[in-house]
């Protein structure tokens, strides 16, 4: 079976010490690093735009999985490869014409995945599956980072599994928020490959330990 993937959120970084922060991450078992964008419309809240991505990316030796929380993405997608991205996730709740806003994402040269709210109905993707190389799936309604697990989100990481196999696709599935070494083992028996950590990583005393935990739980 392929690896599992911890992809630490840098929204729950020290932002007074991000070349430190970015630095752990390097030196960890981290896979990527999760960037958090938000532009107050999509979400209720404002987080970093391209000159932080830019500052993270001069020290980062790992790929920058960017997760749009923007309305009309498709107007910023060459800037967002342009600083470093190398996955862009974008939701399909904030662009009319998803099939070419991930063309737009491929062309940029980087890898292109859509993201579903809680609870967003999971057959909207049947047609653009073969598109994405990765579906992420909200485990918390997007915008803030220390938020709880949301439950349902077994169910769906089982239904979308199934619906990617029945493709024959390889599509990997991320999970987004509240992911703690008290969920990840069952999510990885649900279906899913790549993990976002926030609060679990940062807000710890021994943050590279609990990525290595994590990374271990998840592969075990
Ligand atoms: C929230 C962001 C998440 C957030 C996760 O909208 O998409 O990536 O940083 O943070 P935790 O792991 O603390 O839930
Ligand atoms: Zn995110």
């Amino acid at each position: 079976m392929a690896q599992k993937l911890i992809a630490p959120s840098m929204l729950a970084a020290d932002f007074g010490n991000l070349q430190r922060d970015v630095e752990m991450v390097n030196n960890s078992e981290a896979d990527w690093f999760h960037i958090d964008v938000m532009d107050g419309h999509f979400v209720p809240n404002i987080s970093y735009g391209f000159p932080v991505i830019a500052a993270m990316k001069k020290y980062a030796t790992k790929p920058f999985d960017v997760h749009l929380m923007i309305e009309k993405p498709e107007r910023y997608i060459e800037e967002f490869a342009k600083v470093g991205a190398n996955i862009i996730t974008v939701h399909y709740e904030s662009t009319v014409h998803l099939h070419r806003t991930l063309r737009q994402i491929k062309d940029a040269g980087c890898k292109a995945g859509i993201v579903l709210n809680l609870t967003t109905p999971l057959c909207v993707l049947e047609d653009i599956l073969p598109e994405c190389y990765m579906v992420l799936l909200m485990s918390i309604n997007p915008g803030f980072g220390g938020q709880k697990f949301e439950d349902i989100t077994y169910k769906r990481v089982k239904k979308l599994r199934a619906m990617i196999n029945a493709q024959g696709l390889d599509t990997k599935i991320e999970i987004d928020g509240g992911v703690t070494d008290k969920n990840i083992k069952q999510l990885v028996e649900a279906g899913a490959d790549v993990f976002v950590a926030g609060s679990h990583v940062f807000k710890n005393d021994n943050q590279t330990e609990t990525i290595k935990r994590l990374k271990a739980l998840a592969n075990s």
